[in-house]
């Protein structure tokens, strides 16, 4: 199996791809103890992860940490697009760094749309509705990946340690592939790992919200991350924490810094062997690995590396279209627009498919099936904030007790609200726009 970020595949089995890719699963111990955990956490929409565990013991002792996600200029923004900037606003709300990248280099290249289009529709449809949102100006940065020098730089140089065959192994890549279309995953990779950059807030956990068809991305970006190392913190075969040099220039330095920091974190009994490049912490566990990592990671701009952490993932199911299919933005049917007028909106929502039964009499005796519904996507992805609401929709679907007709009109009265206040907020936030921008 592979996962490919430019197809137009529908994911069915979450739970093979997350078990295939090594995915972790996003369980209730990542999110319940943090302040308000947002509905797309507490359902399981999101359903995986990567190093999400670094990111909330960060929030919790409120020490910093970042967000980088990015948005695919090239169409309309609709409710499928909304999961990841739900997520981010939920993630400022904690305290995090927010970076906004505008793909309109990706976009150009892969969907083959000209940059002034990106603009457009980064400038009056996405930037906008995030406002709208919620998403606040204060340690918010929203850039447009043609427009960032450092981004593209850092795309080059991290382009050094990739080689063809990892990236046709990744992405499938042929001898036709543009070679723009090439390089995007390395903007990707830019747009990643920058935030770690000094002049961006400098080396802290950076936290990367998507849909998982971004994963290889996400992939590529640990690899490069880890590859960009000076020292690599592990357990050895006769199970003690090895801290190893990975590098062949200035190896007394290094190992005379790792033991200075080691010995600030209390780690005193230490056997230097320097033909291994090696520096064994005889006290340590595996436990204290992440926290002798990240303090070397921190010096490693000191010797000129980068220290980058690997970037940690949260994984969001897509949803399904209205009509049952791909949500998609070619397809107006099956998607709503933040920008529809509420008639459309409406319209879309009364012809769903539901999980209704083939007559009113059946579905009181049989009742519905929420889980082919959707309508209840909506509620449950959306429209219904209050957990024992929604489990009060399900029971009186399933028990037969609600009709899809009037289910529908209250679908329909909750969207209308939705589109009108996105609508005033919209009209708000246009002239705020630049307080966003970098
Ligand atoms: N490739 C992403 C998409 O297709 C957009 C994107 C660009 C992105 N840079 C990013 C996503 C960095 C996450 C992180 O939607
Ligand atoms: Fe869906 Fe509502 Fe019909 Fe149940 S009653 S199948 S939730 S539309």
């Amino acid at each position: 199996m592979k996962i490919d970020p430019w197809s137009s595949t529908t994911f069915q089995d979450y739970i093979r791809l997350r078990d295939e890719f090594g995915i972790q699963e996003f369980t209730q111990d990542l999110w319940n103890d943090l302040p308000n955990p947002h509905k797309l956490l507490r359902r399981g929409v999101v359903f995986g992860h990567r190093d999400f565990n670094i990111i909330h013991d960060f929030a919790k002792k409120g020490k910093p940490w970042a967000i980088l996600t990015g948005l695919m200029p090239s169409g309309k923004m609709h409710l499928g697009h909304k999961m990841v900037i739900d997520e981010v606003i939920y993630y400022q709300s904690l305290g995090a760094d927010i970076f906004i990248a505008v793909a309109d280099i990706e976009a150009f290249a892969t969907r083959g749309i000209t940059l002034e289009q990106t603009k457009k529709y980064a400038l009056e449809e996405y930037i906008p509705n995030y406002i709208a949102l919620g998403l606040k100006p204060e340690k918010c940065k929203i850039y447009f990946q043609s427009q960032h020098q450092d981004v593209k730089d850092l795309a080059y140089i991290l382009g050094k340690r990739v080689n063809w065959s990892q990236m046709t192994a990744t992405y499938g890549f042929s001898g036709s592939t543009n070679m723009s279309h090439i390089m995007s995953p390395l903007i990707q990779t830019g747009d990643i790992l920058h935030v770690q950059l000094q002049q961006f807030g400098g080396v802290r956990p950076t936290l990367v919200p998507v849909g998982v068809d971004q994963d290889p991305h996400i992939r590529l970006s640990r690899d490069i991350a880890q590859a960009h190392r000076l020292y690599n913190v592990t357990i050895t075969k006769d199970n003690r924490v090895g801290v190893f040099v990975k590098v062949d220039e200035e190896v007394k330095k290094l190992l005379d810094n790792a033991e200075e920091i080691l010995n600030k974190l209390k780690f005193t009994n230490l056997k230097r062997i320097t033909e291994y490049k090696a520096l064994y912490v005889n006290e340590a566990s595996e436990e204290d690995i992440q926290k002798i990592d990240f303090a070397l990671a921190l010096s490693e701009p000191d010797f000129g590396g980068y220290g980058f952490l690997q970037p940690g993932a949260t994984f969001h199911r897509f949803m399904t279209g209205l009509t049952g299919e791909k949500m998609s933005s070619s397809k107006p049917e099956s998607a709503i627009f933040l920008t529809d007028p509420v008639e459309d909106a409406k319209k879309k929502i009364m012809h769903a498919k539901t999980g209704g039964a083939v007559s009113l009499e059946i579905q009181k005796k049989e009742g519905g099936k929420p889980e082919e519904c959707m309508i209840y996507e909506l509620f449950y992805y959306h429209l219904i904030e209050d957990d024992k609401e929604l489990e009060e929709i399900h029971t009186s679907c399933t028990s037969g007790k609600r009709m899809c007709g009037n289910c529908k009109k209250q679908a329909a009265n909750l969207i209308e609200k939705m589109l009108v206040d996105l609508k005033n907020k919209r009209n708000a936030a246009e002239k705020n726009i630049k307080k966003y921008l970098f």
